[in-house]
């Protein structure tokens, strides 16, 4: 589907200081990973871009 905004996303292991509660299009939110987490690409941060079909990607930290 498509979409125009974005709800907040589900953060795994992360944490965002936005207080957003939607997003518009190409919106972007920073998250950051809880201690001893990182994101897939190592990165303790990272930020994702609210687009047509939803969020670029997850807000998702993994143990290290
Ligand atoms: C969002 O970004 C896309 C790609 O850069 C652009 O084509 C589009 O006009 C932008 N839309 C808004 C509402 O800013």
């Amino acid at each position: 589907g498509s979409h125009m905004s974005c709800d907040i996303p589900v953060f795994m292991n992360a944490r965002t200081k936005n207080d957003f509660t939607w997003f518009k299009l190409n919106d972007t939110l920073d998250y950051e990973c809880h201690d001893g987490y990182e994101s897939n690409t190592g990165s303790t941060t990272g930020s994702i871009v609210c687009g047509y079909n939803g969020w670029s990607d997850l807000p998702i930290c993994y143990e290290r």
